[in-house]
Parts: structure tokens; C-alpha cells; sequence
């Protein structure tokens, strides 16, 4: 992809950068569940999500607004702690349970080997600081190194998030940067501890389509020369295609589809991720053809729908006689790649093939 190119454009065009994935998985979630209560009840955001991440790869996490995105990854930086958030299953990161682990370790671990890159630069940015400053202390809070030494790897950084005059800029304050420099200089800070794992929670959903281009082409090519494993979260499945190997698709709290990128975008089995896809802009679609966004709203967390928690929108509803509405499906094992739906896989098939397909 070279930077031009809208990364909702990518899948149109079907050519996407090859990633390769290596090792034993960095990061394994197990059963998840972050659950609030509140005066209205108890709402699951997250509500029994399992994945795992290699060491080097990229995991896509993508759903509407609401499914749980945020919220699970919160988990991951414990940011739920001592809130009254309740949480439960497993999140092994390099061995360790990030769920029961002391707060020193965790605090340790934050910032250091997990680092996040936030939607909203300017809330992770202070505005009476510096942006230097701001970067140098992230570096110190792990590096027992002089303000000096700081300083110049800080300057690197800028300078290699591509920030131009680096060492004039690192002076000044975050509302003199653009959009686009912000999110860099906000990336150059989660990098600056050279962490094994990136959490991007819609990295580029404030930025303009060039802009985004831009800035997923400097993630990409820090991974590559990093070596870091990155979980990004967006609502854009054209941003997954770009950035991503592995999908996973969240919908009300649970995982509905776990695939690879081709998996997802030209086999995909479940009919949330067929409207997500119908729902996606093409850069090769005349304009007057409206984007087709999913019928209906996403489901209540406190009171979620029996059964499948997609049957009150899914227009396939009929073709699992019924079960859709009784009971929450299980991974269907018979699929090429896991799908929670009760639709037998051939019925699938021939409706993605014959209904949904011509349509994309
Ligand atoms: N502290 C909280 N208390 C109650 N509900 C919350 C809290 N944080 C998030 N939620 C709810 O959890 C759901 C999932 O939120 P989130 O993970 O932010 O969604 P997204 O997929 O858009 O990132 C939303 O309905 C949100 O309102
Ligand atoms: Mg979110």
C-alpha cells in the first residue's frame, strides 16, 4: 500500500501487504467477562471472549460502536482495577495472568510491555506539558537514565515517528501540534519503551483518509522493525485489512467470528459480518449507491436477547428452525474457521454465495 491509498479502498482491490506469524501466542484471553453494575443492572460488556495473539502478529478486533471493543482491551491494561467493574477468565500474557497479578507487576508491565495508542491523542496528552516532557517521562518512569539521555532518545523518536524537526518540536505543547502529528507523537510515547505488545484502539477514526493512510503505514513499518504484536480495534474493517492477519468480530460482548483477514473478508460465515461488510464504503462504488448500514440496534447489555444475541437483526433468523431465539450457539466446529451461528454451514455457504455476495 503506499501512503495515498484509503485504507477502506484496501479489500476493494484485494492486494494487501502479507504479514507472517511466528512462535507461541504473547497474549491469551480466556472466557473473559468485564461486567458493570449499575442502577439499571448489570451490564455485560464483555461477556465470554477468548483469543489469542502470536508474538509479532497483528489481531483486528472489529464491531460497532458498543460491542465491547474498548472494554476488553481496558482489561488487558487493568485500567478496570479498583473500579467497580467485575471481571473474570484469564488474560495470559507472557505467562503471567494479567487479571491476578500484584499491582507493582502490573504497574511494571504498563507502559513498558503493553502500551496503548488511544482514538484522542489529546486525551493522553497533557496540555500544560511539553510534548518532550511528556515523552521523556513515560521513558523514565522505566529507564533509570538522566533527563539528558531522555531527551535525545526521545528526540529519535519523534524523529522516527516522522515528525519533522524532531529536536525544535519535542519543545512544544500539544495543541501546537496538527491531528496527525499528534497521533505520532502519541505513538512515538507507547514505542518509546520498545513494548512487546501495542493495544490501537481506533487509531486513525479522528484522522482524514490521507492522514490515516499515513499513520497506519508508520505502525506497520515500526512493527515490522520493532517486532511488536499489535491488537487494533476498529469500527473500520478497511483499517483491519490494512493493519491486521487475524480478525476477530465482536458483536453485544462476545466474539461472533474469529478468522484470517481473506477468512473474514471473502468466506465470511456469520451475517453480522455480512453486514458489516455490506456496510463497509468502496472506493469503486458510484456515490449514489448508499452504504447499506446493519437494520435495527445493537442489543442491551443488561437485558441481552435469548438465544443469539444477532437473531433480532439477522434477516436469516428463520433458517436455524428456531434455535436462534432459544439458545446462545456454541463455536460451530463444522465451519472452516469458528462462527457462533445455528445456521447448518452449507445453508451459509449458499445464502453468502447467492444472496450476500453479488450484493458487496
Ligand atoms: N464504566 C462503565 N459502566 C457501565 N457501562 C459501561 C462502562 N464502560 C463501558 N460501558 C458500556 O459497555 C459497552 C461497550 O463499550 P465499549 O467497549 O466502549 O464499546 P466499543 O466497542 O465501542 O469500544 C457500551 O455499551 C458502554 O456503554
Ligand atoms: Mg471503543
Amino acid at each position: 500500500m503506499t501512503p495515498s491509498s484509503t485504507p477502506s479502498a484496501a479489500t476493494a482491490a484485494g492486494a494487501r501487504p502479507t504479514h507472517h506469524t511466528v512462535g507461541e501466542p504473547l497474549l491469551s484471553v480466556r472466557d473473559l467477562k468485564v461486567h458493570f453494575p449499575t442502577d439499571d443492572g448489570l451490564v455485560k460488556s464483555v461477556d465470554g471472549l477468548s483469543y489469542d495473539l502470536a508474538q509479532g502478529g497483528t489481531i483486528g478486533i472489529v464491531g460497532e460502536s458498543g460491542s465491547g471493543k474498548s472494554v476488553s482491551s481496558q482489561a488487558i491494561m487493568g485500567l478496570h482495577r479498583g473500579t467497580r467493574a467485575q471481571l473474570s477468565g484469564e488474560i495470559i500474557f507472557d505467562g503471567k495472568d494479567l487479571l491476578t497479578i500484584g499491582d507493582e507487576e502490573l504497574r511494571q508491565l504498563r507502559g513498558r510491555d503493553i502500551a496503548m495508542v488511544f482514538q484522542d491523542p489529546l486525551s493522553a496528552l497533557h496540555p500544560y506539558y511539553t510534548v518532550g516532557n511528556q515523552i521523556m517521562e513515560a521513558y523514565r518512569v522505566h529507564h533509570d537514565v538522566s533527563k539528558k539521555a531522555a531527551r535525545t532518545r526521545t528526540v529519535e523518536m519523534l524523529d522516527r515517528v516522522g515528525i519533522p524537526n524532531a529536536s525544535a518540536r519535542v519543545d512544544q505543547y500539544p495543541h501546537e501540534f496538527s491531528g496527525g502529528m499528534r497521533q505520532r507523537a502519541m505513538i512515538a510515547m507507547a514505542l518509546i519503551n520498545d513494548p512487546r505488545l501495542i493495544i490501537a484502539d481506533e487509531p486513525t477514526t479522528a484522522l482524514d483518509v490521507t492522514v490515516q493512510a499515513q499513520i497506519l503505514d508508520l505502525l506497520r513499518g515500526l512493527q515490522t522493525e520493532f517486532g511488536s504484536s499489535i491488537i487494533i480495534i476498529t469500527h473500520d474493517l478497511g483499517v483491519v485489512a490494512e493493519m491486521a492477519e487475524q480478525i476477530l468480530v465482536m458483536y453485544g460482548g462476545r466474539a461472533v467470528e474469529r478468522g484470517s483477514v481473506d477468512d473474514i473478508f471473502y468466506a465470511p460465515e456469520h451475517p453480522y459480518a455480512w453486514g458489516l461488510l455490506s456496510s463497509m464504503p468502496r472506493m469503486d462504488r458510484v456515490r449514489e449507491e448508499r452504504l447499506r448500514p446493519i437494520a435495527g440496534n445493537p442489543p442491551s447489555l443488561i437485558n441481552p436477547p435469548a438465544g443469539c444475541v444477532f437473531n433480532p437483526r439477522c434477516p436469516y433468523v428463520d433458517e436455524a428452525r428456531l434455535g436462534c431465539v432459544s439458545k446462545p450457539p456454541a463455536f460451530d466446529e463444522s465451519s472452516p474457521h469458528p462462527v457462533r451461528c445455528h445456521i447448518p454451514h452449507e445453508t451459509r455457504r449458499e445464502i453468502f454465495q447467492t444472496k450476500v455476495k453479488p450484493t458487496l
